[in-house]
């Protein structure tokens, strides 16, 4: 009987490293192609090749390939954790920011379609995104960056109960969009390893991940497994953030680690990643963004901390 290995060394040959998350189940063989540079003659036949070697291994009675490209000119950052409430979106918010502020035309995509909160931090509540020929036109967040969020669709507090296939759709809807000149995507993803994920690779390959973890084990193991379905998806990791280490008191200043903190650092270094900082657990940080004004817009040190990760990122981006 084949397994995912089998299958992909079956396949090697023909798509050297353009396929990735090889899984098979129920006699079903899935598989990603990347196919960025390939004409359309070429993807064809490409395709055609791995159904029919996947198609002659044991045990595989069908064969779904979902093709990726890297889009020209357009480059999307993945923010992703494996656990939930670990700052994510807190996160992507104020890269964003921090990222226009450093010159890139910026762009922001909720992909965490079944727990939004772009719309709250970025003080796009209740606004709807209009649309022209077929595609949404994203919305003009007050910080410059124009954005979309499920939460720009539905009903605040409504709630999202979608299955795999329609979450996936929205998700690419909100990819397709009129992003006019934007350069860079930062999308937020939802907490986990989960078909949302799988889609949003499967729709447009991010250039790069950032994994966003709190300095406590479970959030660390939870952490890695993000890690490897970047990996497995040959998206490459640009680096792990720690959140919420050290809680800063706001009369005195003194720092206390209710977590811990230097757990992220220390991962990274075992696995082999980049650090690219560390945000303390602040009330500052919280009320801000509850009031939509990420810290990240004005200076201060509730802000230094961001701007020092989206440096590390610009410094990513030019390699
Ligand atoms: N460094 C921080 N200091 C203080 N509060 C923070 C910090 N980072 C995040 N928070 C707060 O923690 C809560 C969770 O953060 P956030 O929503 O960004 O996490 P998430 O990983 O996106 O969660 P979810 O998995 O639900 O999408 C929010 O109330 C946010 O304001
Ligand atoms: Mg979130």
């Amino acid at each position: 009987m084949s397994d995912p290995n089998t299958l992909l060394a079956a396949i090697s040959s023909i798509a050297g490293t353009r396929a990735a998350a090889v899984r098979l189940s129920d006699g079903r063989a899935s598989l990603i192609l990347d196919v960025t540079g390939l004409s359309g003659d070429e993807r064809s036949k490409m395709e055609a090749a791995i159904k029919a070697a996947l198609m002659a291994e044991d045990g595989v009675s069908e064969v779904r390939i979902a093709m990726t490209s890297e889009k020209r000119g357009r480059r999307l950052i993945a923010v992703g954790s494996g656990k939930g409430g670990v700052g994510k979106s807190t996160v992507s918010a104020n890269l964003a920011i921090a990222l226009k502020r450093l010159g890139f035309k910026v762009g922001l995509i909720d992909a965490d379609i079944y727990g939004p909160s772009q719309p709250r931090l970025m003080s796009t509540e209740g606004q709807r995104p209009e649309a022209q020929d077929q595609k949404m036109i994203p919305i003009m967040s007050p910080y410059g960056i124009p954005m979309l969020s499920m939460g720009h669709l539905v009903k605040p507090g409504q709630a999202i109960a979608w299955r795999g296939p329609m979450a996936g759709n929205a998700l690419g809807q909100l990819i397709d969009a009129d992003w006019g000149d934007v350069e860079l995507i930062i999308a937020d993803l939802p907490p986990g390893t989960g078909d949302v994920q799988l889609s949003m690779i499967s729709k447009q390959k991010p250039a790069g991940a950032v994994i966003v973890s709190t300095p406590q084990d479970l959030s660390l193991i939870d952490a890695t497994r993000a890690i490897d379905l970047f990996n497995q998806s040959g998206v490459p990791i640009i680096g792990l953030i720690e959140n919420m280490a050290g809680y800063a008191c706001p009369h005195c200043g003194e720092i206390s680690d209710p977590f811990g903190s230097g757990g992220v650092q220390a991962a990274a270094n075992v696995m082999g990643h980049d650090f690219l900082g560390r945000i303390p657990l602040t009330l500052e940080i919280r009320t801000a963004s509850d009031a939509g004004q990420p810290p990240a817009a004005e200076d201060g040190p509730a802000a230094t901390p961001f701007h020092a990760i989206a440096a590390k990122i610009k410094d990513w981006l030019a390699q």
